[in-house]
């Protein structure tokens, strides 16, 4: 004779396959698994058996409960899947936006026109959205990135000074603390100047190793012109871990660069000064598909970062976690409207913010 236990299965079984909606398999559920549902009390039978059988029935028990639990989440799933494709039924998804002998004048609102669209009477295509080039930039960029390990990190645009320099080793007379450098709040925040503050709130909410990326817009008090904007994009990078060098920061930044802009792409390392690193690069490219090849073209800051940089990242976390004698890293900082304005050869970095429909439809 077969054990209750069994039975409560094949009876569970029977009637899940039986009911025809959601709402009936919920009673279901609940009269085999809720609190006071037959296999929980089984649950509580357990307690009574003998030493001998209690592994056994437990064994069993556990088989029924998640057969039935299976079979139920199997049949709610068929449920799902039966409601979306009826709906999906009425709907004929290879038509054209939209259609009509009346008109459609909703199509005005979308097109950017206020003009609406009196007299037509056809097929009114619906218009297909496009990524803006620097959000291709940005996509291609991470892409790359991720490939190397990289994960995103996060940042707010409005910062604290401490972020944006103390944090970074900047000493309080520099020059880019000063209000006609940067943007300040009344309260005496300010609009990040660099993505470089996202390194240090990754390292303030992890411990080493860490290895991420922070794509985001910074803001300087720059004259607008063709080649300085209020507000430009930045990729910032940051690996630490224990002996990390230029090295390892040539070899990615390479790579990189070679992917972006094809293997014959040339970069160059140039000295320079950040006080948030040392040695600190300037990062310069040379490529066919950079204005024929024939110029050096900056496109990044990047350096070893600066044991300072470190100690003010331990004080604030109040440990040691990124000991200057155990973990060294490399950062960097992309522009990446520079880098859309050289791929894609766009003259003047006001363009990207003009919403002109001319413009943007040639990277559709
Ligand atoms: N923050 C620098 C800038 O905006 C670029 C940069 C980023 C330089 C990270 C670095 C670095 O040395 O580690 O110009």
């Amino acid at each position: 004779m077969s054990h209750p236990l069994e039975q409560l299965r094949e009876d569970a079984l029977r009637e899940i396959e039986s009911e025809s909606d959601e709402k009936s398999l919920d009673a279901v559920r609940v009269r085999y698994l809720g609190r006071n549902g037959s296999i929980s009390a089984w649950g509580e039978k357990m307690k009574t058996l003998s030493a001998a059988e209690r592994p056994v029935i437990g064994k069993l028990l556990n088989e029924v409960r998640n057969a039935v639990t299976a079979a139920l989440d199997a049949r709610s799933e068929e449920f799902r899947a039966q409601k979306e494709s009826e709906s999906l039924g009425r709907i004929d998804i290879s038509l054209p936006g939209a259609t009509g002998a009346s008109g459609y004048s909703g199509y005005s609102e979308y097109s950017g026109f206020s003009t609406p669209l009196t007299g037509y009477s056809g097929f009114v295509p619906l218009e297909r959205g496009s990524l803006h080039p620097l959000t291709q930039m940005l996509e291609r960029s991470i892409e790359i990135f991720r490939r190397m390990g990289f994960a995103l990190a996060d940042g707010p645009d409005i910062e604290d000074e401490w972020h944006c320099f103390d944090a970074l080793n900047t000493p309080p007379e520099h020059p880019a603390r000063n209000e006609q450098d940067t943007f300040f709040l009344r309260d005496g925040r300010l609009l990040r100047t660099h993505t470089s503050t996202v390194q240090i709130r990754a390292m303030q909410a992890a411990p080493p190793p860490i290895r991420v990326i922070a794509p985001g817009a910074a803001y300087r008090r720059d004259e607008l012109d063709a080649t300085h904007s209020p507000q430009f994009h930045q990729i910032e990078g940051l690996y630490v871990d224990e002996n990390v060098s230029v090295a390892d920061l040539k070899g990615a930044l390479e790579f990189f660069m070679r992917e972006l802009f094809g293997p014959d792409t040339a970069v160059q390392f140039r000295p320079h000064f950040f006080p948030f690193t040392e040695p600190s690069l300037e990062v310069y490219v040379k490529s066919k598909a950079l204005k024929g090849g024939e110029q050096w073209i900056e496109v990044a800051g990047s350096g070893v970062v600066h044991p300072a940089v470190f100690e003010q990242v331990n004080e604030a976390r109040g440990d040691k976690a990124y000991d200057p004698e155990k973990w060294s890293g490399y950062a960097f900082g992309l522009g990446m409207d520079r880098l859309a304005m050289i791929l894609f050869d766009i003259p003047d970095i006001r363009l990207f913010a003009q919403n002109d429909l001319r413009f943007l439809r040639q990277f559709a």
